[in-house]
């Protein structure tokens, strides 16, 4: 009930603005965590779309989570210019590591791990996020280093 009162809270306040969808995922994801499956018909309603359209929105931008992330989230920016300081292959080490792939769950449950498409670090690429802290030049070691570190 929580929820949906905040949900109302959103939309009653946004759902004018034009172009309100995204912003209005944006806020509820920051505030939930995630969107959840049975809040899409009301947004619809608010704004007047399908659910399908609010559902497309919401698996076509990689940001949106449908599902509540399992411990720390780890962010891999794989954009541009991260791409070309080698953001692959810390990629392919951090689904090794954490046994699991893009958008999926480490094994212990610790990690959610997610690409991101540019984190205004692109000076210091390949860059990455963890909770809510942004790391540089970025390497395979030094990511075990940090889930080393984590661990603790
Ligand atoms: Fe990765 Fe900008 S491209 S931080």
């Amino acid at each position: 009930a929580e929820t949906l009162a905040l949900v109302d809270e959103v939309l009653t306040r946004r759902a004018a603005e034009p172009g309100a969808l995204l912003p209005i995922l944006h806020e509820l994801q920051d505030a939930l965590g995630f969107i959840p499956a049975d809040v899409v018909p009301r947004i619809a309603e608010a704004l007047n779309l399908s659910r399908a359209e609010v559902h497309g929105v919401i698996t076509y931008y990689h940001h949106f989570r449908s599902q509540p992330a399992a411990g720390r989230v780890l962010q891999i920016c794989r954009a541009e210019s991260c791409k070309a300081m080698g953001a692959d292959d810390l990629i392919a080490h951090a689904e090794h590591k954490l046994g699991c792939a893009m958008h999926g769950h480490s094994i212990d449950g610790a990690y959610t791990l997610e690409p991101v498409y540019c984190l205004g670090l692109c000076a210091s690429s390949p860059a990455l996020m963890l909770g809510d802290e942004l790391h540089g030049r970025m390497t395979p070691q030094r990511l075990d280093a940090l889930l080393a570190q984590e661990a603790q």
